[in-house]
């Protein structure tokens, strides 16, 4: 307690140096001026010992330098003085390496000081400390865990950069690396009951792939389900939620569900029952059924209501799939041949549009709503289909009248060569 008002007072102290100086930081942005009149810094970037000098080096990329925050601003004692000792002087409120347990009202001495955070960056949100009292790392490290992420854990202390830089550990692309440091380590995991697996399952989502490989940023990472600063498992009751965020047509449909209430009162987290929480994978209509390895399969049984749906629904499905195939192969077939066929490609795009919808549907887990969306791509397929017939017959009427003026060629030329030989004769 002593240290975090010491801090504070400190960060009270600093901003109003800070402001103090405000006009010269205006008219000179990129402010070295102050940094070098720091001696913490100088002295820092000369010493030989990687340990002391790296934050020096790291200083220049610190998002806390354009604001002319150097060590002093985290660590107290006295920028100006000269001499090691004075300037590293407990009595000026120097810190020395903080402990973990220190660490996050270090930085909430400031971050969580709205009016301190209003006059330097007034859109960042002053919640942090807050959220990560709750957090599951807060309460922990509040009962004495070292092993928890504390704010230096995910952000670094030394060249801290934005989250929307892609080089800071917090960005999109680099979270997952950042929580996988404790999170990937079975055995420290292992310490508190959490099976430590959770971060090579969620590698073989498609949540990462999307992020990943098509550099999707709007893909889900640990923290867009867990929070960043409130980490918590979302809970049974807020699952569906946390996916719906996204999700959203598969909620709405989940919720008309006969599953909504039963889930509830089975204690059981609604979409991850199908599709798991981190490896979540690419779902197929194959996965409709009581079968070995079906979805339904974990709570229902054959000749229940959930498997008699469960059949209908598949059912449905196939009979689009099916359609989808024979009158798509019907209507190439005819499009080689030379006919324009646009609009039967328009109906098979509906079709397959309306089919799409049907996986959708599928989350209400009543048949005759899913049939409602396949009737209408079977309707789709059956109208394009007879576009592909009336070409055949084109194509057929084509050839016929193709054939007859040949035979009217051939008849005229026979005629011409027996007039010729006749005249000749
Ligand atoms: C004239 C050089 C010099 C100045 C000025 C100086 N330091 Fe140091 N600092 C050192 C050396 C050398 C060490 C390592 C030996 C020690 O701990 O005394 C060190 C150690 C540290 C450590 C690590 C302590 C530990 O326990 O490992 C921190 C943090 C630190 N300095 C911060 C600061 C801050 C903040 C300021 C300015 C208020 C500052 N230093 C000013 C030379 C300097
Ligand atoms: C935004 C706050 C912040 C600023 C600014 C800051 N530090 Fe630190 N520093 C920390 C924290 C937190 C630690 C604790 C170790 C950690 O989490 O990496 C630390 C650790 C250190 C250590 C010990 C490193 C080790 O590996 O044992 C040294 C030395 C140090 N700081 C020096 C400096 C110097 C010199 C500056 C200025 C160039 C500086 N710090 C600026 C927060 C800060
Ligand atoms: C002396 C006050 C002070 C302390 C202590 C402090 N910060 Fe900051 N921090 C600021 C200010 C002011 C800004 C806004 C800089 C700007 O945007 O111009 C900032 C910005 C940031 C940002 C970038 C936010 C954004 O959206 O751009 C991060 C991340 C951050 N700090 C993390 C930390 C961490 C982690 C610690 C502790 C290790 C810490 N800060 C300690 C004052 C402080
Ligand atoms: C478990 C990792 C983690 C911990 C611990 C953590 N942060 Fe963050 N922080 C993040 C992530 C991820 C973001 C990116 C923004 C977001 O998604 O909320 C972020 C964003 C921020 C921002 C920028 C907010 C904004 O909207 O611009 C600040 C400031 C910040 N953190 C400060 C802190 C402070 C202070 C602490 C300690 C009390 C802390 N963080 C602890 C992961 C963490
Ligand atoms: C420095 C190590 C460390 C880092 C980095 C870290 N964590 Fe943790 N985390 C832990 C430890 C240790 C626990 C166990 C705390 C407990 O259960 O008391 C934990 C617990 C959790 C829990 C609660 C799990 C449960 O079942 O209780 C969630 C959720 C979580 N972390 C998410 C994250 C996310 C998301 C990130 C990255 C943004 C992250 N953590 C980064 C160490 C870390
Ligand atoms: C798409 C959402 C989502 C993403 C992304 C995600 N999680 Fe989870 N995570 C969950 C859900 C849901 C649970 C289970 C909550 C429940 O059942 O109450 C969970 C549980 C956990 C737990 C607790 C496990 C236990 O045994 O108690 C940890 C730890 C965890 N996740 C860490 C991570 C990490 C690290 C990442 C990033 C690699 C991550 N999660 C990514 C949704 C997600
Ligand atoms: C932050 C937004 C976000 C959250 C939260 C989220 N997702 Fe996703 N999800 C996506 C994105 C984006 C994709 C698309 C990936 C791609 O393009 O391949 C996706 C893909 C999927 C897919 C595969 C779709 C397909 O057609 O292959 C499933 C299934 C899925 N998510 C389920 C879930 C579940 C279950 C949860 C909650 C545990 C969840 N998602 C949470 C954004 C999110
Ligand atoms: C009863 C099992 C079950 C539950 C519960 C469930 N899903 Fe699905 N989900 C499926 C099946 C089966 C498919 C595959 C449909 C297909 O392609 O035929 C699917 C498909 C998806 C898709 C891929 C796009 C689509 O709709 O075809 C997403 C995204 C998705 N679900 C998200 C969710 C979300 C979010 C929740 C929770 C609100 C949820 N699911 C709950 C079984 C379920
Ligand atoms: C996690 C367990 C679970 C899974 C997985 C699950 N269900 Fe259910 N389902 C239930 C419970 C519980 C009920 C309500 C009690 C009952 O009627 O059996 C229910 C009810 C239903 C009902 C209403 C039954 C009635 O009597 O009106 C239908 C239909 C249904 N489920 C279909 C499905 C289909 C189709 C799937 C797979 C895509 C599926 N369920 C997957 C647990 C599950």
């Amino acid at each position: 307690m002593r240290l975090s008002t010491t801090v504070a007072t400190l960060a009270i102290g600093l901003a109003a140096t800070a402001r103090a100086a405000a006009p010269a930081a205006h008219a000179a942005p990129a402010a070295p001026a102050a940094a070098a009149a720091d001696t913490c810094l100088s002295c820092h970037a000369t010493l030989s010992d990687e340990r002391l000098r790296k934050p020096a080096e790291l200083a220049k990329n610190d998002i806390h330098l354009t604001q002319g925050i150097t060590c002093a601003g985290c660590h107290g004692g006295d920028p100006a003085a000269a001499d090691r000792a004075a300037a590293m002087d407990p009595r000026k409120g120097f810190v020395g390496v903080p402990a973990p347990r220190a660490i996050p009202e270090m930085c909430g001495s400031c971050h969580s000081n709205a009016a301190y955070m209003l006059r330097y960056a007034p859109n960042i949100p002053t919640d942090q400390l807050a959220q990560y009292r709750t957090s599951k790392h807060g309460i922990a490290l509040a009962k004495g865990s070292t092993d928890v992420a504390v704010c230096s854990s995910c952000h670094g202390a030394h060249g801290v950069r934005p989250p929307s830089d892609a080089r800071s550990p917090v960005y999109p692309t680099q979270i997952v690396a950042t929580c996988a440091r404790c999170h990937a380590d079975v055995a420290l995991m292992n310490k508190y009951g959490i099976k430590g697996n959770e971060v090579a399952e969620y590698e073989k989502s498609v949540h990462y792939a999307a992020l990943t490989q098509k550099n999707d940023l709007s893909a889900p990472t640990c923290k867009s389900c867990h929070g960043a600063h409130g980490a918590t498992p979302p809970g049974v009751s807020s699952v569906a939620n946390v996916c719906g965020t996204c999700h959203v047509s598969q909620l709405e449909k989940f919720d008309q569900s006969p599953h909504k209430d039963a889930f509830a009162a089975m204690d059981q987290p609604a979409c991850e029952a199908c599709h798991s929480n981190h490896a979540i994978v690419h779902p197929q209509d194959s996965w409709i059924g009581v079968g070995d390895k079906q979805v339904c399969a974990a709570c229902h049984s054959a000749g229940d209501a959930g498997a008699k749906a469960a059949a209908a629904i598949s059912g449905a499905l196939a009979s689009v799939v099916a359609a989808e195939a024979t009158v798509g192969a019907r209507v190439a077939h005819v499009k080689r041949a030379g006919m324009l066929m646009d609009p039967a490609e328009v109906k098979l795009q509906d079709a397959h549009q309306a089919y799409i919808m049907a996986t959708v549907e599928i989350h209400t887990v009543t048949p005759t709503l899913v049939e409602k969306q396949t009737n209408a791509a079977l309707a789709d397929t059956v109208a394009a289909d007879k576009d592909a017939a009336a070409a055949e017959r084109e194509i057929r009427f084509r050839r016929t009248g193709l054939f007859i003026s040949l035979a009217v060629i051939a008849l005229a030329m026979v005629t011409l060569i027996f007039k010729i030989r006749s005249m000749e004769r």
